[in-house]
């Protein structure tokens, strides 16, 4: 696998960075994740533009412009011979003396791979999933989407001693988002319920396709919190994101959503999004 890092292509065993980075001493780095169906990267324009935003709140500057990623990101496609998978882009301030004032005039350092994984007509897609209920240990930034990773990795490794295959997050007794995705469930009464953004959530990129593809069909959307008991009571539940694209929630906590089966909305949502996408 050939991996991108600061401006070349490298094998994988030849891509190394300074145990000084920022990335990995402070956790002072973003990510982005781009889906890739058959080809095509999905929903990059939104991913680009939040890559730019994470680093724009943290004031580390652009490696490079946008399109210059995008051109690096089919190139690496290309040398990969990847056709279903994930792109993966971090930025980290870069390498310094261990100093929590980071030095001025810092290198970011600039690294992007890809993973090979079939994301369509998935057992999770198909069947649904179990997700547990957790406090959101996160801090109040979660808007930017940094490699400080941490809650996300305790909260899924606990989930899945307990069973679950995933985990949904809440705060003052609403759902905030998945470990690792946005968080949506279908009211009794046909309504699509999904948190607003703010700084209390990643600004989902499936999210805003999904919400796009749902209102120019004409469903009732609305963007708020909404309460742990809600959510267990919803006629469907579902989660999205980059890598899970759209996966039915049919259990959450202790409580089976509907009748336990992927619901008809939360179908018709996979089948517009993957056919917007291919
Ligand atoms: N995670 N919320 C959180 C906390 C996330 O980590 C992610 C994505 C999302 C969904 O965002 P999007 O639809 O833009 O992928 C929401 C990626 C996939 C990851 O960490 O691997």
């Amino acid at each position: 696998r050939h991996i991108f890092l600061n401006g070349s292509y490298v094998p994988e065993d030849q891509a190394k960075i300074s145990v000084m980075d920022r990335g990995f001493l402070f956790g002072d780095a973003i990510y982005e994740v781009t889906a890739l169906v058959d080809g095509h990267l999905i929903d990059n324009g939104l991913h680009l533009a939040r890559f730019a935003r994470s680093l724009a709140e943290l004031g580390i500057p652009l490696p490079m412009p946008l399109e210059n990623v995008r051109e690096m990101q089919i190139e690496l496609i290309r040398r990969n011979q990847m056709t279903d998978g994930t792109v993966y882009l971090q930025v980290s301030r870069g390498e310094a003396e261990r100093n929590f004032h980071p030095a001025a005039g810092l290198s970011p350092t600039f690294v992007a791979f890809t993973q090979p994984a079939k994301l369509y007509d998935t057992p999770a897609q198909r069947d649904g999933i179990a997700v547990a209920l957790m406090s959101d240990p996160r801090w109040e930034r979660r808007d930017i989407k940094t490699v400080m990773l941490l809650g996300q990795v305790i909260a899924k490794v606990a989930a899945r001693t307990d069973g679950f295959s995933d985990v949904w997050l809440h705060e003052d007794g609403c759902i905030t988002e998945g470990a690792s995705s946005t968080a949506f469930i279908l009211t009794k009464s046909g309504t699509i319920v999904t948190r607003q953004n703010s700084h209390a959530i990643l600004p989902g990129c499936t999210r805003r396709a999904v919400l796009d593809l749902a209102e120019q069909r004409g469903l009732a959307i609305e963007e708020r919190p909404f309460t742990i008991a809600e959510a267990q009571n919803a006629a469907e539940a579902f989660l999205t994101s980059a890598s899970s694209l759209v996966i039915p929630v049919v259990k959450l906590g202790d409580s089976v959503i509907g009748d336990g089966q992927p619901g008809p909305v939360t179908r018709h949502l996979q089948e517009i999004y993957l056919a917007a996408a291919r």
